[in-house]
């Protein structure tokens, strides 16, 4: 237990580098100042959150993102929201493999997903993301979270100093899960951004780029971009700067996009599986 205020806050860290579970907070209250500096601070320190037995109304969990901050719109143009979008409030993103009438209900619906940062293909990219479980599978389905300042730590100091000062580049097909798979739809937005970003609340450097939306490093021949950022994909999804999310209905996660990258795993298409996604809006280009 590293923190307690008036409210018994509990703080757990759940591995050495990201992610701690944070106990004694109702999500429908508003915590009061101090209680809601130390989630903030564990967030920081900690990158993922996770409130664990929650109950939250559409307007609750709306009400909760904007405890940490600005509320983010649904990024992406109207005719391409799965038809379950209508019956969220604004600002609700409805994750989920539901079918009716053989159409998905939610976005991200099926199966495995590689390691991204939400919304890196915009010029301003979600400072924040939360997600909260209504139906899980009985297996899979787990949400990996990577810390990015591990991996920028750790990294061998040749592909860092190669890559140290560089930019790249970034594209993504809404709803594709795997790049290259053909699937979703075409991109909006395409954005260049550094390949380790600053952190513009810790100081801290984080490696940015990721297997699903990163395309190549910028002013750099073909053949050596992707050999040093396929370097650092393997060395930033390395099991021991991840944590594993096993969802169980009515967890609450809020991650931080700027340090970290997050990936799901495979699950039954025959169980369902719905998640309410909120965003916080980014205010800067990353740095
Ligand atoms: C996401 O990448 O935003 C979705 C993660 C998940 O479905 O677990």
């Amino acid at each position: 237990m590293e923190n307690t205020t008036r409210t018994r806050l509990e703080i757990i860290p759940l591995t050495k580098y990201i992610g701690a579970e944070i106990r004694g907070v109702d999500l429908r209250e508003k915590p009061d100042a101090a209680t809601l500096r130390a989630i903030y601070q564990a967030w920081l320190d900690h990158l993922v959150v996770v409130f664990r037995g929650q109950e939250l109304s559409q307007e609750d969990l709306v009400r909760a993102t904007s405890y940490f901050g600005e509320l983010g719109d649904i990024d992406r143009p109207e005719k391409h929201h799965p038809k379950g979008f209508a019956r969220m409030l604004p600002g609700i993103m409805l994750i989920s493999n539901i079918r009716e009438n053989g159409e998905p209900i939610g976005a991200l619906p099926d199966g495995e997903m590689m390691f991204h940062h939400d919304m890196i293909h915009r010029e301003v990219p979600s400072r924040a993301t939360m997600l909260y479980s209504v139906e899980i599978p009985s297996s899979g389905g787990d949400t990996l979270f990577a810390s990015g300042y591990a991996a920028y730590d750790t990294l061998d100091p040749q592909i860092r100093s190669r890559l140290e000062g560089k930019r790249a580049f970034h594209h993504y097909n809404y709803g594709s899960t795997q790049k290259g798979d053909g699937r979703g739809t075409e991109a909006f937005s395409e954005a260049s951004h550094p390949v380790f970003r600053t952190h513009d609340e810790t100081g801290r450097k984080a490696v940015y780029v990721n297997r699903l939306m990163t395309v190549r490093v910028e002013g750099m021949e073909e053949h050596e971009s992707d050999r040093l950022l396929q370097a650092v994909f393997d060395h930033a999804e390395k099991p021991e700067f991840v944590y594993t999310h096993v969802w169980r209905t009515g967890d609450v996660l809020l991650w931080d996009n700027r340090c970290s990258s997050h990936a799901r795993t495979d699950f039954p298409s025959t169980e369902r599986r719905l998640l309410m996604r909120t965003t916080l809006k980014g205010s800067l280009r990353p740095q």
